[in-house]
């Protein structure tokens, strides 16, 4: 299981130490929120930012779109070589577009979902990305309670195995080492936290416990 903390809960006033920390620490990937305050209530970071966290890294950027505009986030991010850009199924008419238009862009392209929207919807996307990242929040603010989404990940899991085998399976909101086991088992390759790291404080102890190393 690889683990992506995400940077939405750590310290801004000190972001390259935390992102430099987490890299140390075990990060196979640092999760990117981008929020526009149109697609959901709150607003993140945007190019100037998302560049110096690129510089800073030596770990490959995760990036989730939880905004109206993908191309437009796209064409801003794609440039500091991110491994994933993940947009939201709810926000986007035109998916396969999308996808191809990240993959032209030497990206990975990943489909996001919200909580209620059905794994069904997915079935024409999923062989056009790599990766599809379940929410386990309704997007917008770190710090959520978990939703139990574990039967998704199981119909994903099954339809994956016919639709596209190599892609991905990523759940973000509320992952700490109260579910990391039930995730696990149901079959998540890449977990998504934010609160749980940074409240533990030892990165290193919290992104192993995650992983499945008891520590
Ligand atoms: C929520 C974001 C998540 C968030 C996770 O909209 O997509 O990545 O930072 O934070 P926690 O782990 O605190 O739920
Ligand atoms: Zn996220």
């Amino acid at each position: 299981m690889l683990v992506a903390p995400s940077i939405l809960s750590a310290n801004f006033g000190h972001l390259a130490q935390e992102v430099a920390s987490l890299c140390e620490a075990g990060a196979d990937l640092i999760h990117v929120d981008v929020m526009d305050g149109h697609f959901v209530p709150n607003m993140t970071i945007g190019p100037v930012v998302v560049e110096a966290v690129a510089q800073t890294s030596t770990k490959p950027l995760d990036i989730h779109l939880m905004v109206e505009d993908n191309s437009f986030f796209i064409d801003l991010f794609a440039p500091f070589g991110p491994r994933y850009i993940s947009f939201h199924y709810e926000s986007e008419r035109h998916h396969h577009r999308v996808a191809m238009k990240i993959r032209e862009l030497g990206v990975s392209p990943a489909i996001a979902l919200n909580p209620a929207t059905p794994v069904a919807c997915l079935e024409e996307i999923l062989p056009f990305v790599d990766m599809v990242l379940l929410m386990s929040v309704n997007p917008g603010f770190g710090g959520q309670s978990f939703i139990p989404i574990f039967h998704k990940i199981r119909e994903l899991k099954e339809l994956l195995e016919v639709k596209n085998p190599d892609c991905l399976i990523e759940v973000d909101g509320g992952v700490s080492d109260k579910n990391i086991g039930e995730l696990r088992k149901a079959g998540v390759d890449v977990a998504v936290a934010g609160s749980y790291i940074f409240r533990e404080g030892d990165y290193k102890r919290a992104i192993e416990r995650l992983r499945g190393v008891e520590v």
